[in-house]
């Protein structure tokens, strides 16, 4: 699917808002920012036309100039989009008013796409005619560099427009996460929630200083979670005895030592069926070899950009 020169509106050019921009001029698209704040409006566009400087296989710089138009109305922006990405600020209320203005001008199958973090569709569309066209579309931090976007819908969604969400996505390049249920932060600033609180604890208990803390992140879990999720690890890290070994005799082991609800065992036997079926033991070795080859590229990465910068290690 070709997306080349459709109209893509950008709803609020903030730090969001500039990075989506960036990502749909990248392929040559038409795009028209929404952006009521005058003084933030006059400098869009170098903001935008500067990410996109230093990203690979993007369209010219002055054919993305031609591209960007920045308007003061949601009506101009939303003019002719095939798709609408809101990017406004995180309150209901502007949601709310922000995707009735856009259902009263968008094209009528236009894809109408919220950047929120934590607002379900439920609650923005209520202003909407037909709400359940309003998909949560949320990027990881900057979404022109971050391929994850959490794709969350009300329950009557109509597929086909479900799947047209998907793609759109897909054509640049993002990976698009269908959650099955609205829960509140989602699922991946849930996990970094976990994990930064944990950080600060064990900061304020004076197991390490902030410097120790961001070293032992990025040479560990930043690298290894970054080549394979947290479920491979277990499988992976189990041996034969897949991800039940590493829970019963490694993780839960640790969660009673922390004060945590161990894993239950039945749910340590349904993750063991469900991660033996995706990932069979005759690909365990070439599971491996992918998890080395990524992380080996990332520690080549990381020493270099030390050499080249003094970075912390
Ligand atoms: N910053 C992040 O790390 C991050 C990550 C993922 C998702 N998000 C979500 O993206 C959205 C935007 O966040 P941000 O960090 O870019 O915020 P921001 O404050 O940097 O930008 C918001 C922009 O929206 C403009 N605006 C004000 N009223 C508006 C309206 N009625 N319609 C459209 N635009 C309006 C503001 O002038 C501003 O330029 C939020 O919903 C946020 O939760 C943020």
């Amino acid at each position: 699917m070709s997306f080349n020169k459709r109209v893509i509106a950008v709803l609020g050019g903030g730090v969001i808002g500039q990075s989506w921009a960036a990502l749909f001029a990248s392929k040559g698209n038409r795009v028209n920012i929404f952006e009521p704040n005058k003084d933030t409006a006059k400098n869009l566009k170098p903001k935008v036309l500067n990410l996109l400087q230093d990203m690979p296989n993007t369209v010219g710089i002055d054919e993305a100039k031609g591209n960007i138009q920045v308007y003061g109305t949601i009506e101009e922006a939303v003019k002719g989009a095939y798709a609408v990405q809101e990017a406004g600020p995180e309150r209901v209320e502007i949601k709310q008013s922000i995707f009735k203005e856009v259902e009263a001008f968008a094209p009528e199958n236009a894809l109408i796409l919220s950047s929120s973090s934590g607002i379900v569709p439920s609650k923005s569309s209520v202003k909407m005619t037909n709400p359940e066209r309003l998909v949560v579309g949320h990027p990881f931090n900057p979404p022109h560099i971050m391929p994850l976007v959490e794709v969350l819908s009300m329950e009557r969604v109509d597929e086909n427009y479900l799947e047209e969400v998907m793609d759109f996505y897909k054509v640049f390049e993002r990976v698009p996460i269908k959650l099955n249920k609205e829960i509140p932060g989602f699922v991946a600033n849930r996990l970094q929630t976990v994990v930064v609180l944990e950080a600060i604890n064990l900061i304020e208990k004076g197991v390490v200083s902030v410097e120790q803390m961001d070293a032992i992140m990025k040479n560990s879990l930043g690298i290894r979670w970054a080549s394979i999720g947290p479920m491979l690890t277990g499988v992976l890290g189990g041996g034969p005895g897949g991800i039940k070994h590493i829970l019963e005799h490694i993780l839960n082991t640790l969660a009673i030592a922390m004060g945590k609800k161990p894993v239950s065992e039945e749910t340590i036997e349904s993750l063991q069926e469900e991660t033996n079926k995706i990932y069979p033991i005759e690909d365990r070795e070439y599971l491996v070899k992918h998890r080395d080859e990524v992380q080996r590229a990332i520690v080549r990465l990381q020493k270099l950009q030390r050499h080249k910068k003094e970075m912390p290690v």
